[in-house]
C-alpha cells in the first residue's frame, strides 16, 4: 500500500500560470481573485487540484522562478489573505491547492543573497556557494558567476545568472576547495532548515503541498543523488508527522530518485528519461519550440505514424515498476516550460492523446487551457525570461468578449498578447459543443472516476506496444475490474488480432474503432487517428 495521503489517488490536477489566467482588477495581467473566481469552473473539468505557478515577491526575472520573499504573496497576484481565501474556497469544493516551491535558487534581490554578497562576513555568507576567490574559473560541474560584488568570491548560479543557487552543501566536496561545505556544515543545516519552516509556513495556513521546483539540483557534487535524496527524505519525515495531508510533488523526471527521496510524485517530463519526449515532444529536438510549418521529430503521437512507442514504453515501465509502491508518475498535459501539445497538432489528435493521458496510471495532469487546445503562439518577444516558453503561456481564452474575457485592459498592456487568430477557441465556444474537446475532457475526468480499474492506483499491461508500429493497446486492472484501452495516432488505419481473452467488450468510449469477428477471430480494427476504453467481461 502507498503511503499518501488518501485524496491524492483521486485527483485530477490542474496547473494554473496565475499571470495568464483571470485577471479581476483589469491591470493586465491575472491574479488569485481570478483563480477564486474560476475555482467551479476547474472543478467542472473533473480537476479537484491546483498546482500554481510561483506567485511569490520577485522581480520577475524568471516569471517568478526568482523569489526575493518566500512568505510573501507578489502585489500583482494580491495578498497572503487573497492566497488564503483561496486555500480556504477551493476546500469548501472538496479541491486542494499546492504551491509552487523553488527550493534550489533565490533571486538576486532576495535579502539573504544581498547580505551574503557583503565582502564583510555575516550570518548568511555561506547560504549561497560562493567560491574563496572573486577569480575562480567556471567549470561544468561548477559554473560561477564572478564580479558580481566587493566580496572576493565568484557565486554559483543554479539556472539563470540572478538565480544563485542556495547552499544545500556538497555530497563530495572537493578536499582542495574548502569554499565546498559538507551536507552538515551547520550553515547548509540553517539553509535546509529555513526550506522547511518556510513549508511549514504555508502549510499551516493551509497550502496542501508543493510542486518542487529542480527538486533534484540541490546537493552539488552528487552523482549518484545520495545527498539530494536524504535531504528530501528529512523533509518528507517532517510531512509524515506534520502534515499527513499534503503532498510532495518532484520536479525531477525521474521518478525512481525521486519516490525514493519521499517524494509522493514525479512528473516524467522531458527531461532526464526521453520516454515523455518519444510520446509527444519531438519538436524540443528538432526546432526548439515547435515552429509552425515544421514538421518535428519522431514521437508516438504524430499523424505521420513513424513514431516508436517502445521508447517511451521501456523507461516507463521501468520506472513504474519501480515506484509502484511507493507513489505516482504523472504524465502532463502540458507545462509552462513546453510547446503547448496542441502545437502541429489538430483537436481530433488531442482527444486520442488525452484518451491516453486520462488512462495512464499515476494523476493527470492538465495545463491551463490544453482543455480546450490553445495554441502554442510562435514568434512572441520573451518576457520574464521566457524566451519562447512564452507561446505556451499566453491569457487563457474564456469567451468572446474583449481580451477573450482574460482582462478588461488596453490590449497593450496585456501581460502577454492573446492568440491573434479569429479562430482562436474559447471557453463558451466549446461548452455549447457536446463534442468539443473540453466536453471530451470531462467525460473522461468522469470515466475515470467511475472506473477505479483506469485510475491512480490500477495495474498496467501493455497488450501490443512494438516497435515502430501502431497502435498501442494496453491493460487496466484493479481487483476484478479490467479495461483495455487502444490508441491510435497514426493518420493510417490499422488492424490487430485480440486474444480470446478480450473478444468480450463493452464500449466506455471510443472513436474511429471496430472490433470483427472474423474467422472466428477476433479483431481490432482502428481508422487513422482514433482511440478506444472497452471494459472487459470476465
Ligand atoms: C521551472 C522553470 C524555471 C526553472 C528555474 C523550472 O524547471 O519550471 O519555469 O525557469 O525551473 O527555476
Amino acid at each position: 500500500m502507498k503511503n499518501c495521503p488518501d485524496w491524492l489517488n483521486e485527483s485530477i490536477f490542474y496547473e494554473v500560470y496565475p499571470q495568464s489566467f483571470l485577471d479581476t482588477n483589469g491591470d493586465g495581467i491575472g491574479d488569485l481573485q481570478g483563480v477564486i473566481e474560476k475555482l467551479d469552473y476547474i472543478q467542472s473539468l473533473g480537476c479537484n487540484a491546483i498546482w500554481l505557478n510561483p506567485c511569490f515577491v520577485s522581480p520577475f526575472g524568471d516569471a517568478g522562478y526568482d523569489v526575493s520573499d518566500y512568505r510573501k504573496v507578489d502585489e500583482r497576484f494580491g495578498s497572503n489573505r487573497d492566497l488564503v481565501r483561496l486555500f480556504n474556497e477551493a476546500h469548501k469544493r472538496g479541491m486542494k491547492v499546492t504551491l509552487d516551491l523553488v527550493a534550489g535558487h533565490t533571486s538576486i534581490e532576495h535579502p539573504w543573497f544581498k547580505a551574503s554578497a557583503q565582502p564583510e562576513e555575516n550570518k548568511y555568507s555561506n547560504w549561497y556557494i560562493w567560491t574563496d576567490s572573486a577569480w575562480t574559473e567556471s567549470t561544468a560541474e561548477t559554473p560561477l558567476i564572478r564580479g558580481f560584488s566587493d566580496r572576493n568570491a565568484a557565486y554559483m548560479p543554479n539556472y539563470f545568472y540572478f538565480q544563485p543557487a542556495l547552499n544545500f552543501g556538497f555530497e563530495e566536496p572537493d578536499p582542495d576547495k574548502p569554499w565546498q561545505l559538507p551536507t552538515d556544515h551547520p550553515d547548509v543545516m540553517a539553509v535546509r532548515e529555513e526550506m522547511k519552516d518556510i513549508m511549514r509556513f504555508w502549510m499551516d495556513l493551509g497550502a496542501d503541498g508543493f510542486r518542487v521546483d529542480m527538486a533534484a539540483s540541490l546537493v552539488k557534487s552528487d552523482p549518484e543523488m545520495k545527498g539530494t535524496i536524504a535531504f528530501w527524505q528529512d523533509v518528507r519525515a517532517m510531512f509524515d508527522t506534520e502534515y499527513p495531508d499534503c503532498v510532495l510533488i518532484a520536479e525531477w523526471s525521474f521518478p525512481k530518485h525521486a519516490l525514493q527521496a519521499g517524494f509522493h510524485m514525479d512528473f516524467m517530463i522531458h527531461f532526464n528519461t526521453e520516454a515523455y519526449t518519444a510520446l509527444f515532444r519531438d519538436e524540443h529536438k528538432r526546432d526548439g519550440f515547435g515552429t509552425p510549418g515544421t514538421l518535428y521529430g519522431d514521437s508516438f503521437f504524430d499523424r505521420s505514424g513513424k513514431g516508436d512507442v517502445t521508447r517511451f514504453l521501456r523507461h516507463y515501465t521501468e520506472h513504474f515498476e519501480a515506484t509502484r509502491e511507493l507513489g505516482y508518475i504523472s504524465l502532463p498535459t502540458g507545462n509552462h516550460d513546453l510547446t503547448r501539445v496542441r502545437c502541429h497538432r489538430s483537436m481530433a489528435e488531442l482527444k486520442v492523446i488525452y484518451a491516453f493521458l486520462w488512462s495512464m496510471p499515476g494523476i493527470p495532469y492538465l495545463y491551463y487551457g490544453d482543455e480546450i487546445g490553445m495554441s502554442y503562439i510562435p514568434g512572441l518577444p520573451s518576457k520574464e525570461g521566457g524566451f519562447g516558453r512564452v507561446g505556451s503561456r499566453t491569457p487563457m481564452q474564456w469567451d468572446e468578449s474583449r481580451n477573450a474575457g482574460f482582462s478588461t485592459a488596453k490590449a497593450e498592456k496585456l501581460y502577454l498578447p492573446l492568440d491573434p487568430s479569429k479562430k482562436r477557441p474559447t471557453v463558451s465556444e466549446q461548452e455549447e459543443k457536446p463534442t468539443s474537446l473540453l466536453n471530451h475532457v470531462r467525460a473522461l475526468s468522469a470515466l475515470r472516476r467511475e472506473y477505479p480499474a483506469l485510475g491512480a492506483d490500477g495495474d498496467f499491461k501493455v497488450v501490443y506496444g512494438k516497435k515502430g508500429r501502431y497502435p498501442l493497446v494496453f491493460l487496466r486492472q484493479l481487483g476484478e475490474q479490467k479495461i483495455l484501452v487502444a490508441i491510435n495516432p497514426s493518420a493510417e488505419k490499422c488492424t490487430i488480432p485480440l486474444a480470446k481473452k478480450y473478444s468480450q467488450l463493452d464500449v466506455l468510449k471510443k472513436s474511429g474503432v471496430k472490433v470483427e469477428q472474423v474467422d472466428r477471430k477476433t479483431e481490432l480494427v482502428m481508422s487513422g487517428v482514433s482511440f478506444a476504453l472497452f471494459l472487459i467481461h470476465a
